[in-house]
């Protein structure tokens, strides 16, 4: 049987760009006929996150974005990385068998030093803690430590998952065959551009904000670039910010009748009226999921925490099997 396992960090609040590449996809791929694993990497947030207050709100946003957006706790492992402490024990064991070599290859952590070599610090590593460096490895614990098999993720997670499947095959090697060797399910996504016609990243405030009511959800429509033209001159679809927003979400139908408005000139302010109305009725339903979920904060404690002692059922005696493996079992 599939056993389907994805995370998503909480370091930002959830927005159209998190919904569309990451939410939906999610919840797309799951049936009837595999099991799956769906959590919140608050450990990995701890690396971006400072404020304590932010960080749990932060998690609680994530957690309310995929409930609201349809994930039924039910038939889903849902459930909060840090309530299953056999990951962090996993990562430790992993670590002593992982060259340190492999990870400094890790993408995350070059940036991090490219960024201190061109700034000319004399120690590259300067401000780089070993949460970013070892984030990989925690990512393959997150992985390993249910078993998954497969793990939906984009592709600037490949790498991550290239390094899982390496670690994996080393400790089998080593210890005998225990993990499977889980497969990267690589979308492929388009990238959802934010207001100004860059990436969406909570990074460079350019978010369509998933959460937000109505009018709030307005607003940030009405930021998306446009450029000079007037209503009534013809305009190009292609290369254009507010098209590609909208083409994330909308219909092939839709998306063809949008580009018709376009060559018959619809006017900026028009045609930003049109994407506001037809993303929210999208996201209405998933507001109003939201705000029921917010009234009850307590709820989702109890969802969360009752997704953890589910996991905990199959991870606890994973990681005494691995103990013994490894030797270090009581007697
Ligand atoms: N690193 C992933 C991201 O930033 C999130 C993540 C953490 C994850 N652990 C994971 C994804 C395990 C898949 C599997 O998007």
């Amino acid at each position: 049987m599939k056993r389907i396992l994805t995370g998503i960090t909480p370091s930002g609040y959830p927005h159209l760009g998190n919904y569309i590449g990451a939410i939906k996809p999610s919840l797309d791929l799951l049936d009837e006929k595999c099991e799956s694993f769906l959590f919140i990497a608050d450990l990995h947030a701890v690396i971006k996150v400072s404020d304590p207050e932010r960080l749990n709100e932060l998690s609680n946003s994530i957690a309310m974005a995929w409930l609201a957006s349809g994930l039924d706790p039910e038939m889903t492992n849902f459930y909060r990385q840090s309530d299953i402490p056999e990951i962090t024990e996993l990562a430790w064991i992993l670590s002593c068998i992982t060259e340190k070599g492999l990870l400094n290859r890790a993408h995350a952590y070059k940036a991090a030093i490219d960024v201190n070599n061109e700034s000319g610090k004399k120690d590259i590593d300067e401000g780089i803690s070993l949460g970013l460096f070892s984030y990989p490895l925690l990512m393959a614990s997150d992985i390993l430590t249910p078993n998954a098999t497969h793990v939906p993720v984009g592709k600037d997670q490949q790498q991550h998952l290239e390094i899982t499947r390496d670690i994996a095959e080393k400790f089998n090697k080593k210890y005998g065959d225990f993990f499977n060797v889980p497969e990267a399910v690589i979308k492929d996504e388009k990238t959802v551009l934010g207001t100004d016609g860059r990436k969406m990243s909570k990074s460079y405030n350019n978010i369509i904000p998933l959460l937000a009511d109505e009018k709030d959800l307005r607003k940030s429509v009405m930021k998306i670039v446009t450029n000079s033209q007037e209503p009534g001159e013809k305009k190009d679809w292609k290369d254009n910010t507010l098209f590609s927003i909208y083409s994330s979400f909308a219909s092939e139908g839709n998306q063809k009748e949008m580009k018709d408005m376009f060559s018959d000139g619809i006017g900026w302010g028009d045609a930003k009226q049109k994407v506001f109305e037809e993303l929210n009725q999208i996201l209405t339903p998933i507001r109003e999921k939201y705000l029921e979920l917010n009234s009850n904060r307590k709820h989702i404690d109890e969802i969360l925490k009752a997704g953890a002692d589910n996991v905990r059922k199959q991870t606890l005696p994973a990681i005494k099997e691995v103990k013994r493996l490894v030797g270090i079992n009581k007697l």
